[in-house]
């Protein structure tokens, strides 16, 4: 089977190499989509940066995995062959208290953690073997481009959610809107939020909010998004904010620009932010969260709220591949000029 690899110079090599064989408790799947995360522009395709969790260990890529099953080995107690799943994308040990609560993301196990894509072969690939623990239930109602980007944007941008709560009191500020920017607007929408404000650097990314209907005023990255967002908002600000950059300046405008007593999210990993505790938070009784990816658990509600909300992940991808043209995928996510990017197999292709 041919597989991609990220050799970290802006570059993709497809390798071939054997296909795995399913060990006691693994499956092995056929891969139908693999969707390409913020994450690994940042952390692996342009250079090796990523440490500890976040280390690129040579394997094939791509974490946002979503397949078929077509072979299980011994001692699979749930899924089955012909059944589509979902890879939570970090293999834990499963018995550390991370991993017990369903956060094998922060799984405290140095020997036993393995990130699908990061440590251990993703789904950039024909085939992928995968552990039977990390699955997680695709319904027929969902595509698997749907069920690829809960494997991670999707599920970071619900968990960030549920941590500062969203509901039809508040009015949100989301700033970047990359694919995470893009699912947390889509999730909030479906939560009751009232006004969705989004902000970004990107032409092709305020515009593509504005035609998918996710935002309701999109703004381009200034020194006065604060004031203007405030204006918009009765002088107050927003109740509730996510960054999904990772950018300092847009960090600090997402504290700044939430009203008294609201919450903030960061889920854009990288970076610093500069802020003055006193005025910027704690005289305005302001609470920052800090959130990582999410819990099996929340995955498969995730999974459920999406039926219910018909709320379909794939309508945020603006371009598909062939395996074979992974190195124009990588680039194109490099170039922000899109919305997801997908890495698609058999009836996936459309
Ligand atoms: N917390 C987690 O568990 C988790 C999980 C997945 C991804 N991430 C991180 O979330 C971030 C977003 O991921 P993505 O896949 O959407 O990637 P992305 O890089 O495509 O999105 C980031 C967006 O921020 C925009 N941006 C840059 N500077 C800005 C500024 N000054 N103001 C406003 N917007 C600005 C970019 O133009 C881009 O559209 C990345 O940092 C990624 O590493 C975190
Ligand atoms: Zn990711
Ligand atoms: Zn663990």
């Amino acid at each position: 089977m041919t597989g991609a690899y990220l050799p970290g110079d802006c570059s993709v090599q497809l390798r071939e190499v054997s296909t795995p064989q399913p060990g006691h408790g693994e499956v092995l799947l056929r891969m139908k989509a693999s969707t390409i995360c913020g994450s690994d522009i940042r952390a692996i395709y342009r250079e090796h940066l990523g440490k500890g969790p976040e280390g690129y260990q040579n394997v094939i890529a791509g974490h946002e995995p979503c397949g078929l099953i077509v072979e299980t080995g011994l001692g699979c107690r749930r899924f089955a062959k012909g059944d589509r799943v979902i890879v939570y994308h970090i293999s834990g040990c499963g018995v550390c208290s991370d991993c017990r609560r369903g956060y094998a993301i922060s799984c405290t196990s140095i020997k036993y953690r393995r990130a699908y894509g990061w440590q251990r072969d993703g789904g950039m690939a024909d085939y992928l073997l995968a552990e039977e623990k990390d699955l997680i239930y695709l319904p027929d109602e969902l595509s698997y481009a749907d069920g690829a980007q809960v494997a991670c944007g999707f599920g970071t941008a619900y968990e960030g959610l549920q941590k500062i709560g969203i509901s039809g009191k508040d009015a949100v500020l989301v700033t970047g809107l990359g694919p995470v920017g893009l699912a947390v607007a889509a999730l909030c929408r479906k939560l009751g939020a009232t006004k969705i404000f989004g902000i970004d650097v990107v032409p092709e990314r305020l515009e593509l909010a504005r035609e998918l209907g996710l935002c309701d005023e999109v703004l381009p990255s200034d020194g006065s998004n604060v004031a203007e967002i405030k204006s918009m908002t009765g002088g107050e600000g927003v109740e509730r904010a996510i960054d999904c950059s990772g950018n300092d300046a847009a960090r600090a405008t997402a504290i700044r620009a939430t009203r008294k007593w609201g919450k903030i999210a960061f889920l854009g990993e990288g970076g610093k932010v500069e802020f003055q505790p006193s005025p910027d938070l704690i005289h305005d009784q302001k609470t920052i969260y800090g959130s990582w990816v999410t819990s099996l658990w929340l995955m498969e509600e995730l999974v459920e709220q999406l039926l219910r909300w018909k709320l379909h992940p794939e309508d945020l991808i603006t371009h598909r591949f062939t395996l074979d043209k992974a190195a124009d995928a990588y680039a194109l996510m490099a170039s922000g000029k899109c919305g997801k990017v997908a890495v698609c197999f058999d009836e996936e292709l459309v």
